[in-house]
């Protein structure tokens, strides 16, 4: 296995591998990390999986409602504030337990196997691309907050000039949080997840399991 794309993540972050929306990430899986089928992965696997597929659409209708409230000159819709809300509940009911699982359960594990076979930064405080995906999450979760703050908070300002550079902060953000989620989650449906089921040996996969449940 080449240790090239896990050091790159490590080294680079999310800039490691650029989305363009006229090149789907799909369409570019690492081909030095062999995929595996869903049916084939192990279940606390497939349940992490099936939770990234739940998160895109919330993330592609937040997405169209970010873009709508631009073009309506901010203006809110029932339909976009609908967009919006899911997202912002999304983030508050799933995504945090679901970051859980990750950090708590799998990601000590395979943090454990990264570091045995040198798959981390070579100076330093030994960072592995387990530390990159986690500060994703920890990103993630004070932008969210953030847009949600400046969302409500720039309707009630009567000046328009200061009322359009609030929304249009929150629009960026919001941008930025669609993409990088988009990456984050390629990331691990292609290279963390293929790669932990790879290192992980079937009994820890029942521990991991077993925890995830009571999480
Ligand atoms: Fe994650
Ligand atoms: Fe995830």
């Amino acid at each position: 296995m080449s240790k090239e794309p896990l050091n790159r993540y490590v080294e680079h972050g999310v800039d490691a591998a650029p989305c363009s929306p006229m090149e789907p990430p799909e369409a570019r899986a690492d081909p030095t990390v062999e995929q595996i089928p869903f049916e084939s992965l192990v279940l606390p696997l497939r349940e992490l999986l099936e939770e990234h597929q739940e998160y895109e659409k919330v993330l592609n209708v937040f997405e169209k409602s970010l873009l709508e409230l631009k073009q309506k000159e901010w203006r809110f819709s029932p339909e976009i504030s609908s967009g919006l809300k899911r997202f912002f509940q999304f983030q508050d009911e799933r995504m945090i337990g679901h970051h859980r699982k990750e950090e708590k359960c799998v990601f000590p594990f395979l943090r454990e196997k990264f570091l045995a076979t040198g798959e981390h930064s070579p100076t330093g405080k030994p960072v592995t691309p387990v530390e990159v995906m986690e500060d994703d999450h920890l990103e993630l979760g004070q932008s969210a907050c953030l847009v949600f703050n400046l969302l409500g908070l720039a309707p009630r300002l009567e000046d328009a000039k200061s009322r359009n550079v609030l929304f249009e902060h929150a629009f960026n953000l919001g941008q930025e949080i669609v993409e990088r989620m988009r990456l984050h989650i390629y990331k691990e449906n292609t290279v963390i997840f293929p790669l932990a089921q790879q290192l992980i040996s079937e009994d820890e996969w029942g521990v991991i399991g077993k925890m995830m449940q009571e999480i």
